[in-house]
């Protein structure tokens, strides 16, 4: 097995994470669920999903990678037996703290998840979620994050990985109009703290998606996408994406992989 120690390039003590969430709801009004009238979240068929299989594990212990302030342990908080919450960032991880962890059954930590499987060897999870973290780390810290999965998932257990989705994968920042190469995107990611242009944004394509997926030994049972551009904003995301409108109408934006232990490649062994 290759080394699967998330911390090499992602520094749990200095790691920031270059955005405060401020920005989100006024960024989500672009998109819409095509549920009913669109008026609700635009993410409803993910959160749907994860509300969803916390409730058909009742008594599952639940871990989530790069918690944030914690957003999804609010959906499912109620339906599992235990929640462990790993955060790198030391202002979302205390915040998340703060709300969340109780001392006994909803633990809160700072932490990658190379870092908790040093530090809990033998620890295993019924349910893993993964939501939004892969496109905002380098390449390498993304396989290595979902080898991690791999491993922290009970031979029964089920993982949600979420992430960004475009027509084809391309490597950008936040405020950059340019895409970069795999290279550039890398550097640029690992250089956390001079986040210049905002977070470093790999929109996967659903191939490339799939592909981090089986590297890592991850066999996908269901797959989804979910927020698609309103119409209205159609013309302005594909000028900005330097992309036909019509490759991206029916596109969700982002996409959801439900997963669970595969064969590990044979490169990998
Ligand atoms: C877009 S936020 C998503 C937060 C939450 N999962 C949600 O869906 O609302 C991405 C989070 O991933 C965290 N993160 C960044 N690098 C990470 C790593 N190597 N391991 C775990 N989390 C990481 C960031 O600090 C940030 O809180």
């Amino acid at each position: 097995m290759p080394e699967r120690n998330n911390g090499a390039d992602t520094k749990t003590q200095s790691y920031t994470y270059a955005d405060n969430d401020g920005g989100l709801y006024a960024w989500l009004q672009n998109f819409t669920s095509r549920i009913g009238d669109g008026a609700g979240d635009p993410e409803e068929e993910f959160l749907s999903l994860v509300r969803l299989v916390a409730n058909c594990k009742p008594n599952s212990n639940f871990l989530e990678i790069g918690c944030g302030f914690g957003r999804i342990l609010r959906i499912i908080e109620h339906s599992v037996g235990s929640v462990v919450g790993l955060e790198p960032d030391f202002e979302r991880f205390r915040a998340c703290r703060d709300d969340f962890d109780d001392g006994d059954r909803i633990r809160i930590l700072q932490s990658t998840s190379g870092e908790y499987i040093d530090s809990h060897p033998g620890h295993h999870f019924d349910i893993v979620m993964v939501s939004m973290v892969l496109q905002h780390v380098p390449t390498g810290t993304c396989d290595r994050i979902l080898r991690d999965v791999r491993h922290l998932l009970t031979p029964e257990g089920v993982a949600v990985i979420a992430t960004t989705q475009q027509e084809i994968e391309r490597f950008a920042f936040q405020w950059s109009p340019d895409f970069y190469s795999e290279e550039e995107f890398n550097r640029y990611a690992m250089d956390f703290g001079n986040h210049e242009w905002g977070l470093p944004v790999r929109a996967f394509s659903k191939a490339s998606f799939r592909r981090v997926l089986e590297l890592a030994g991850l066999s996908m049972i269901h797959w989804g996408q979910f927020s698609y551009i309103r119409p209205e904003k159609l013309e302005w995301v594909a000028s900005a994406f330097h992309v036909d409108p019509e490759a991206i109408r029916d596109l969700g934006t982002s996409q959801y992989a439900v997963v669970r232990r595969g064969a590990i490649p044979s490169a990998l062994r």
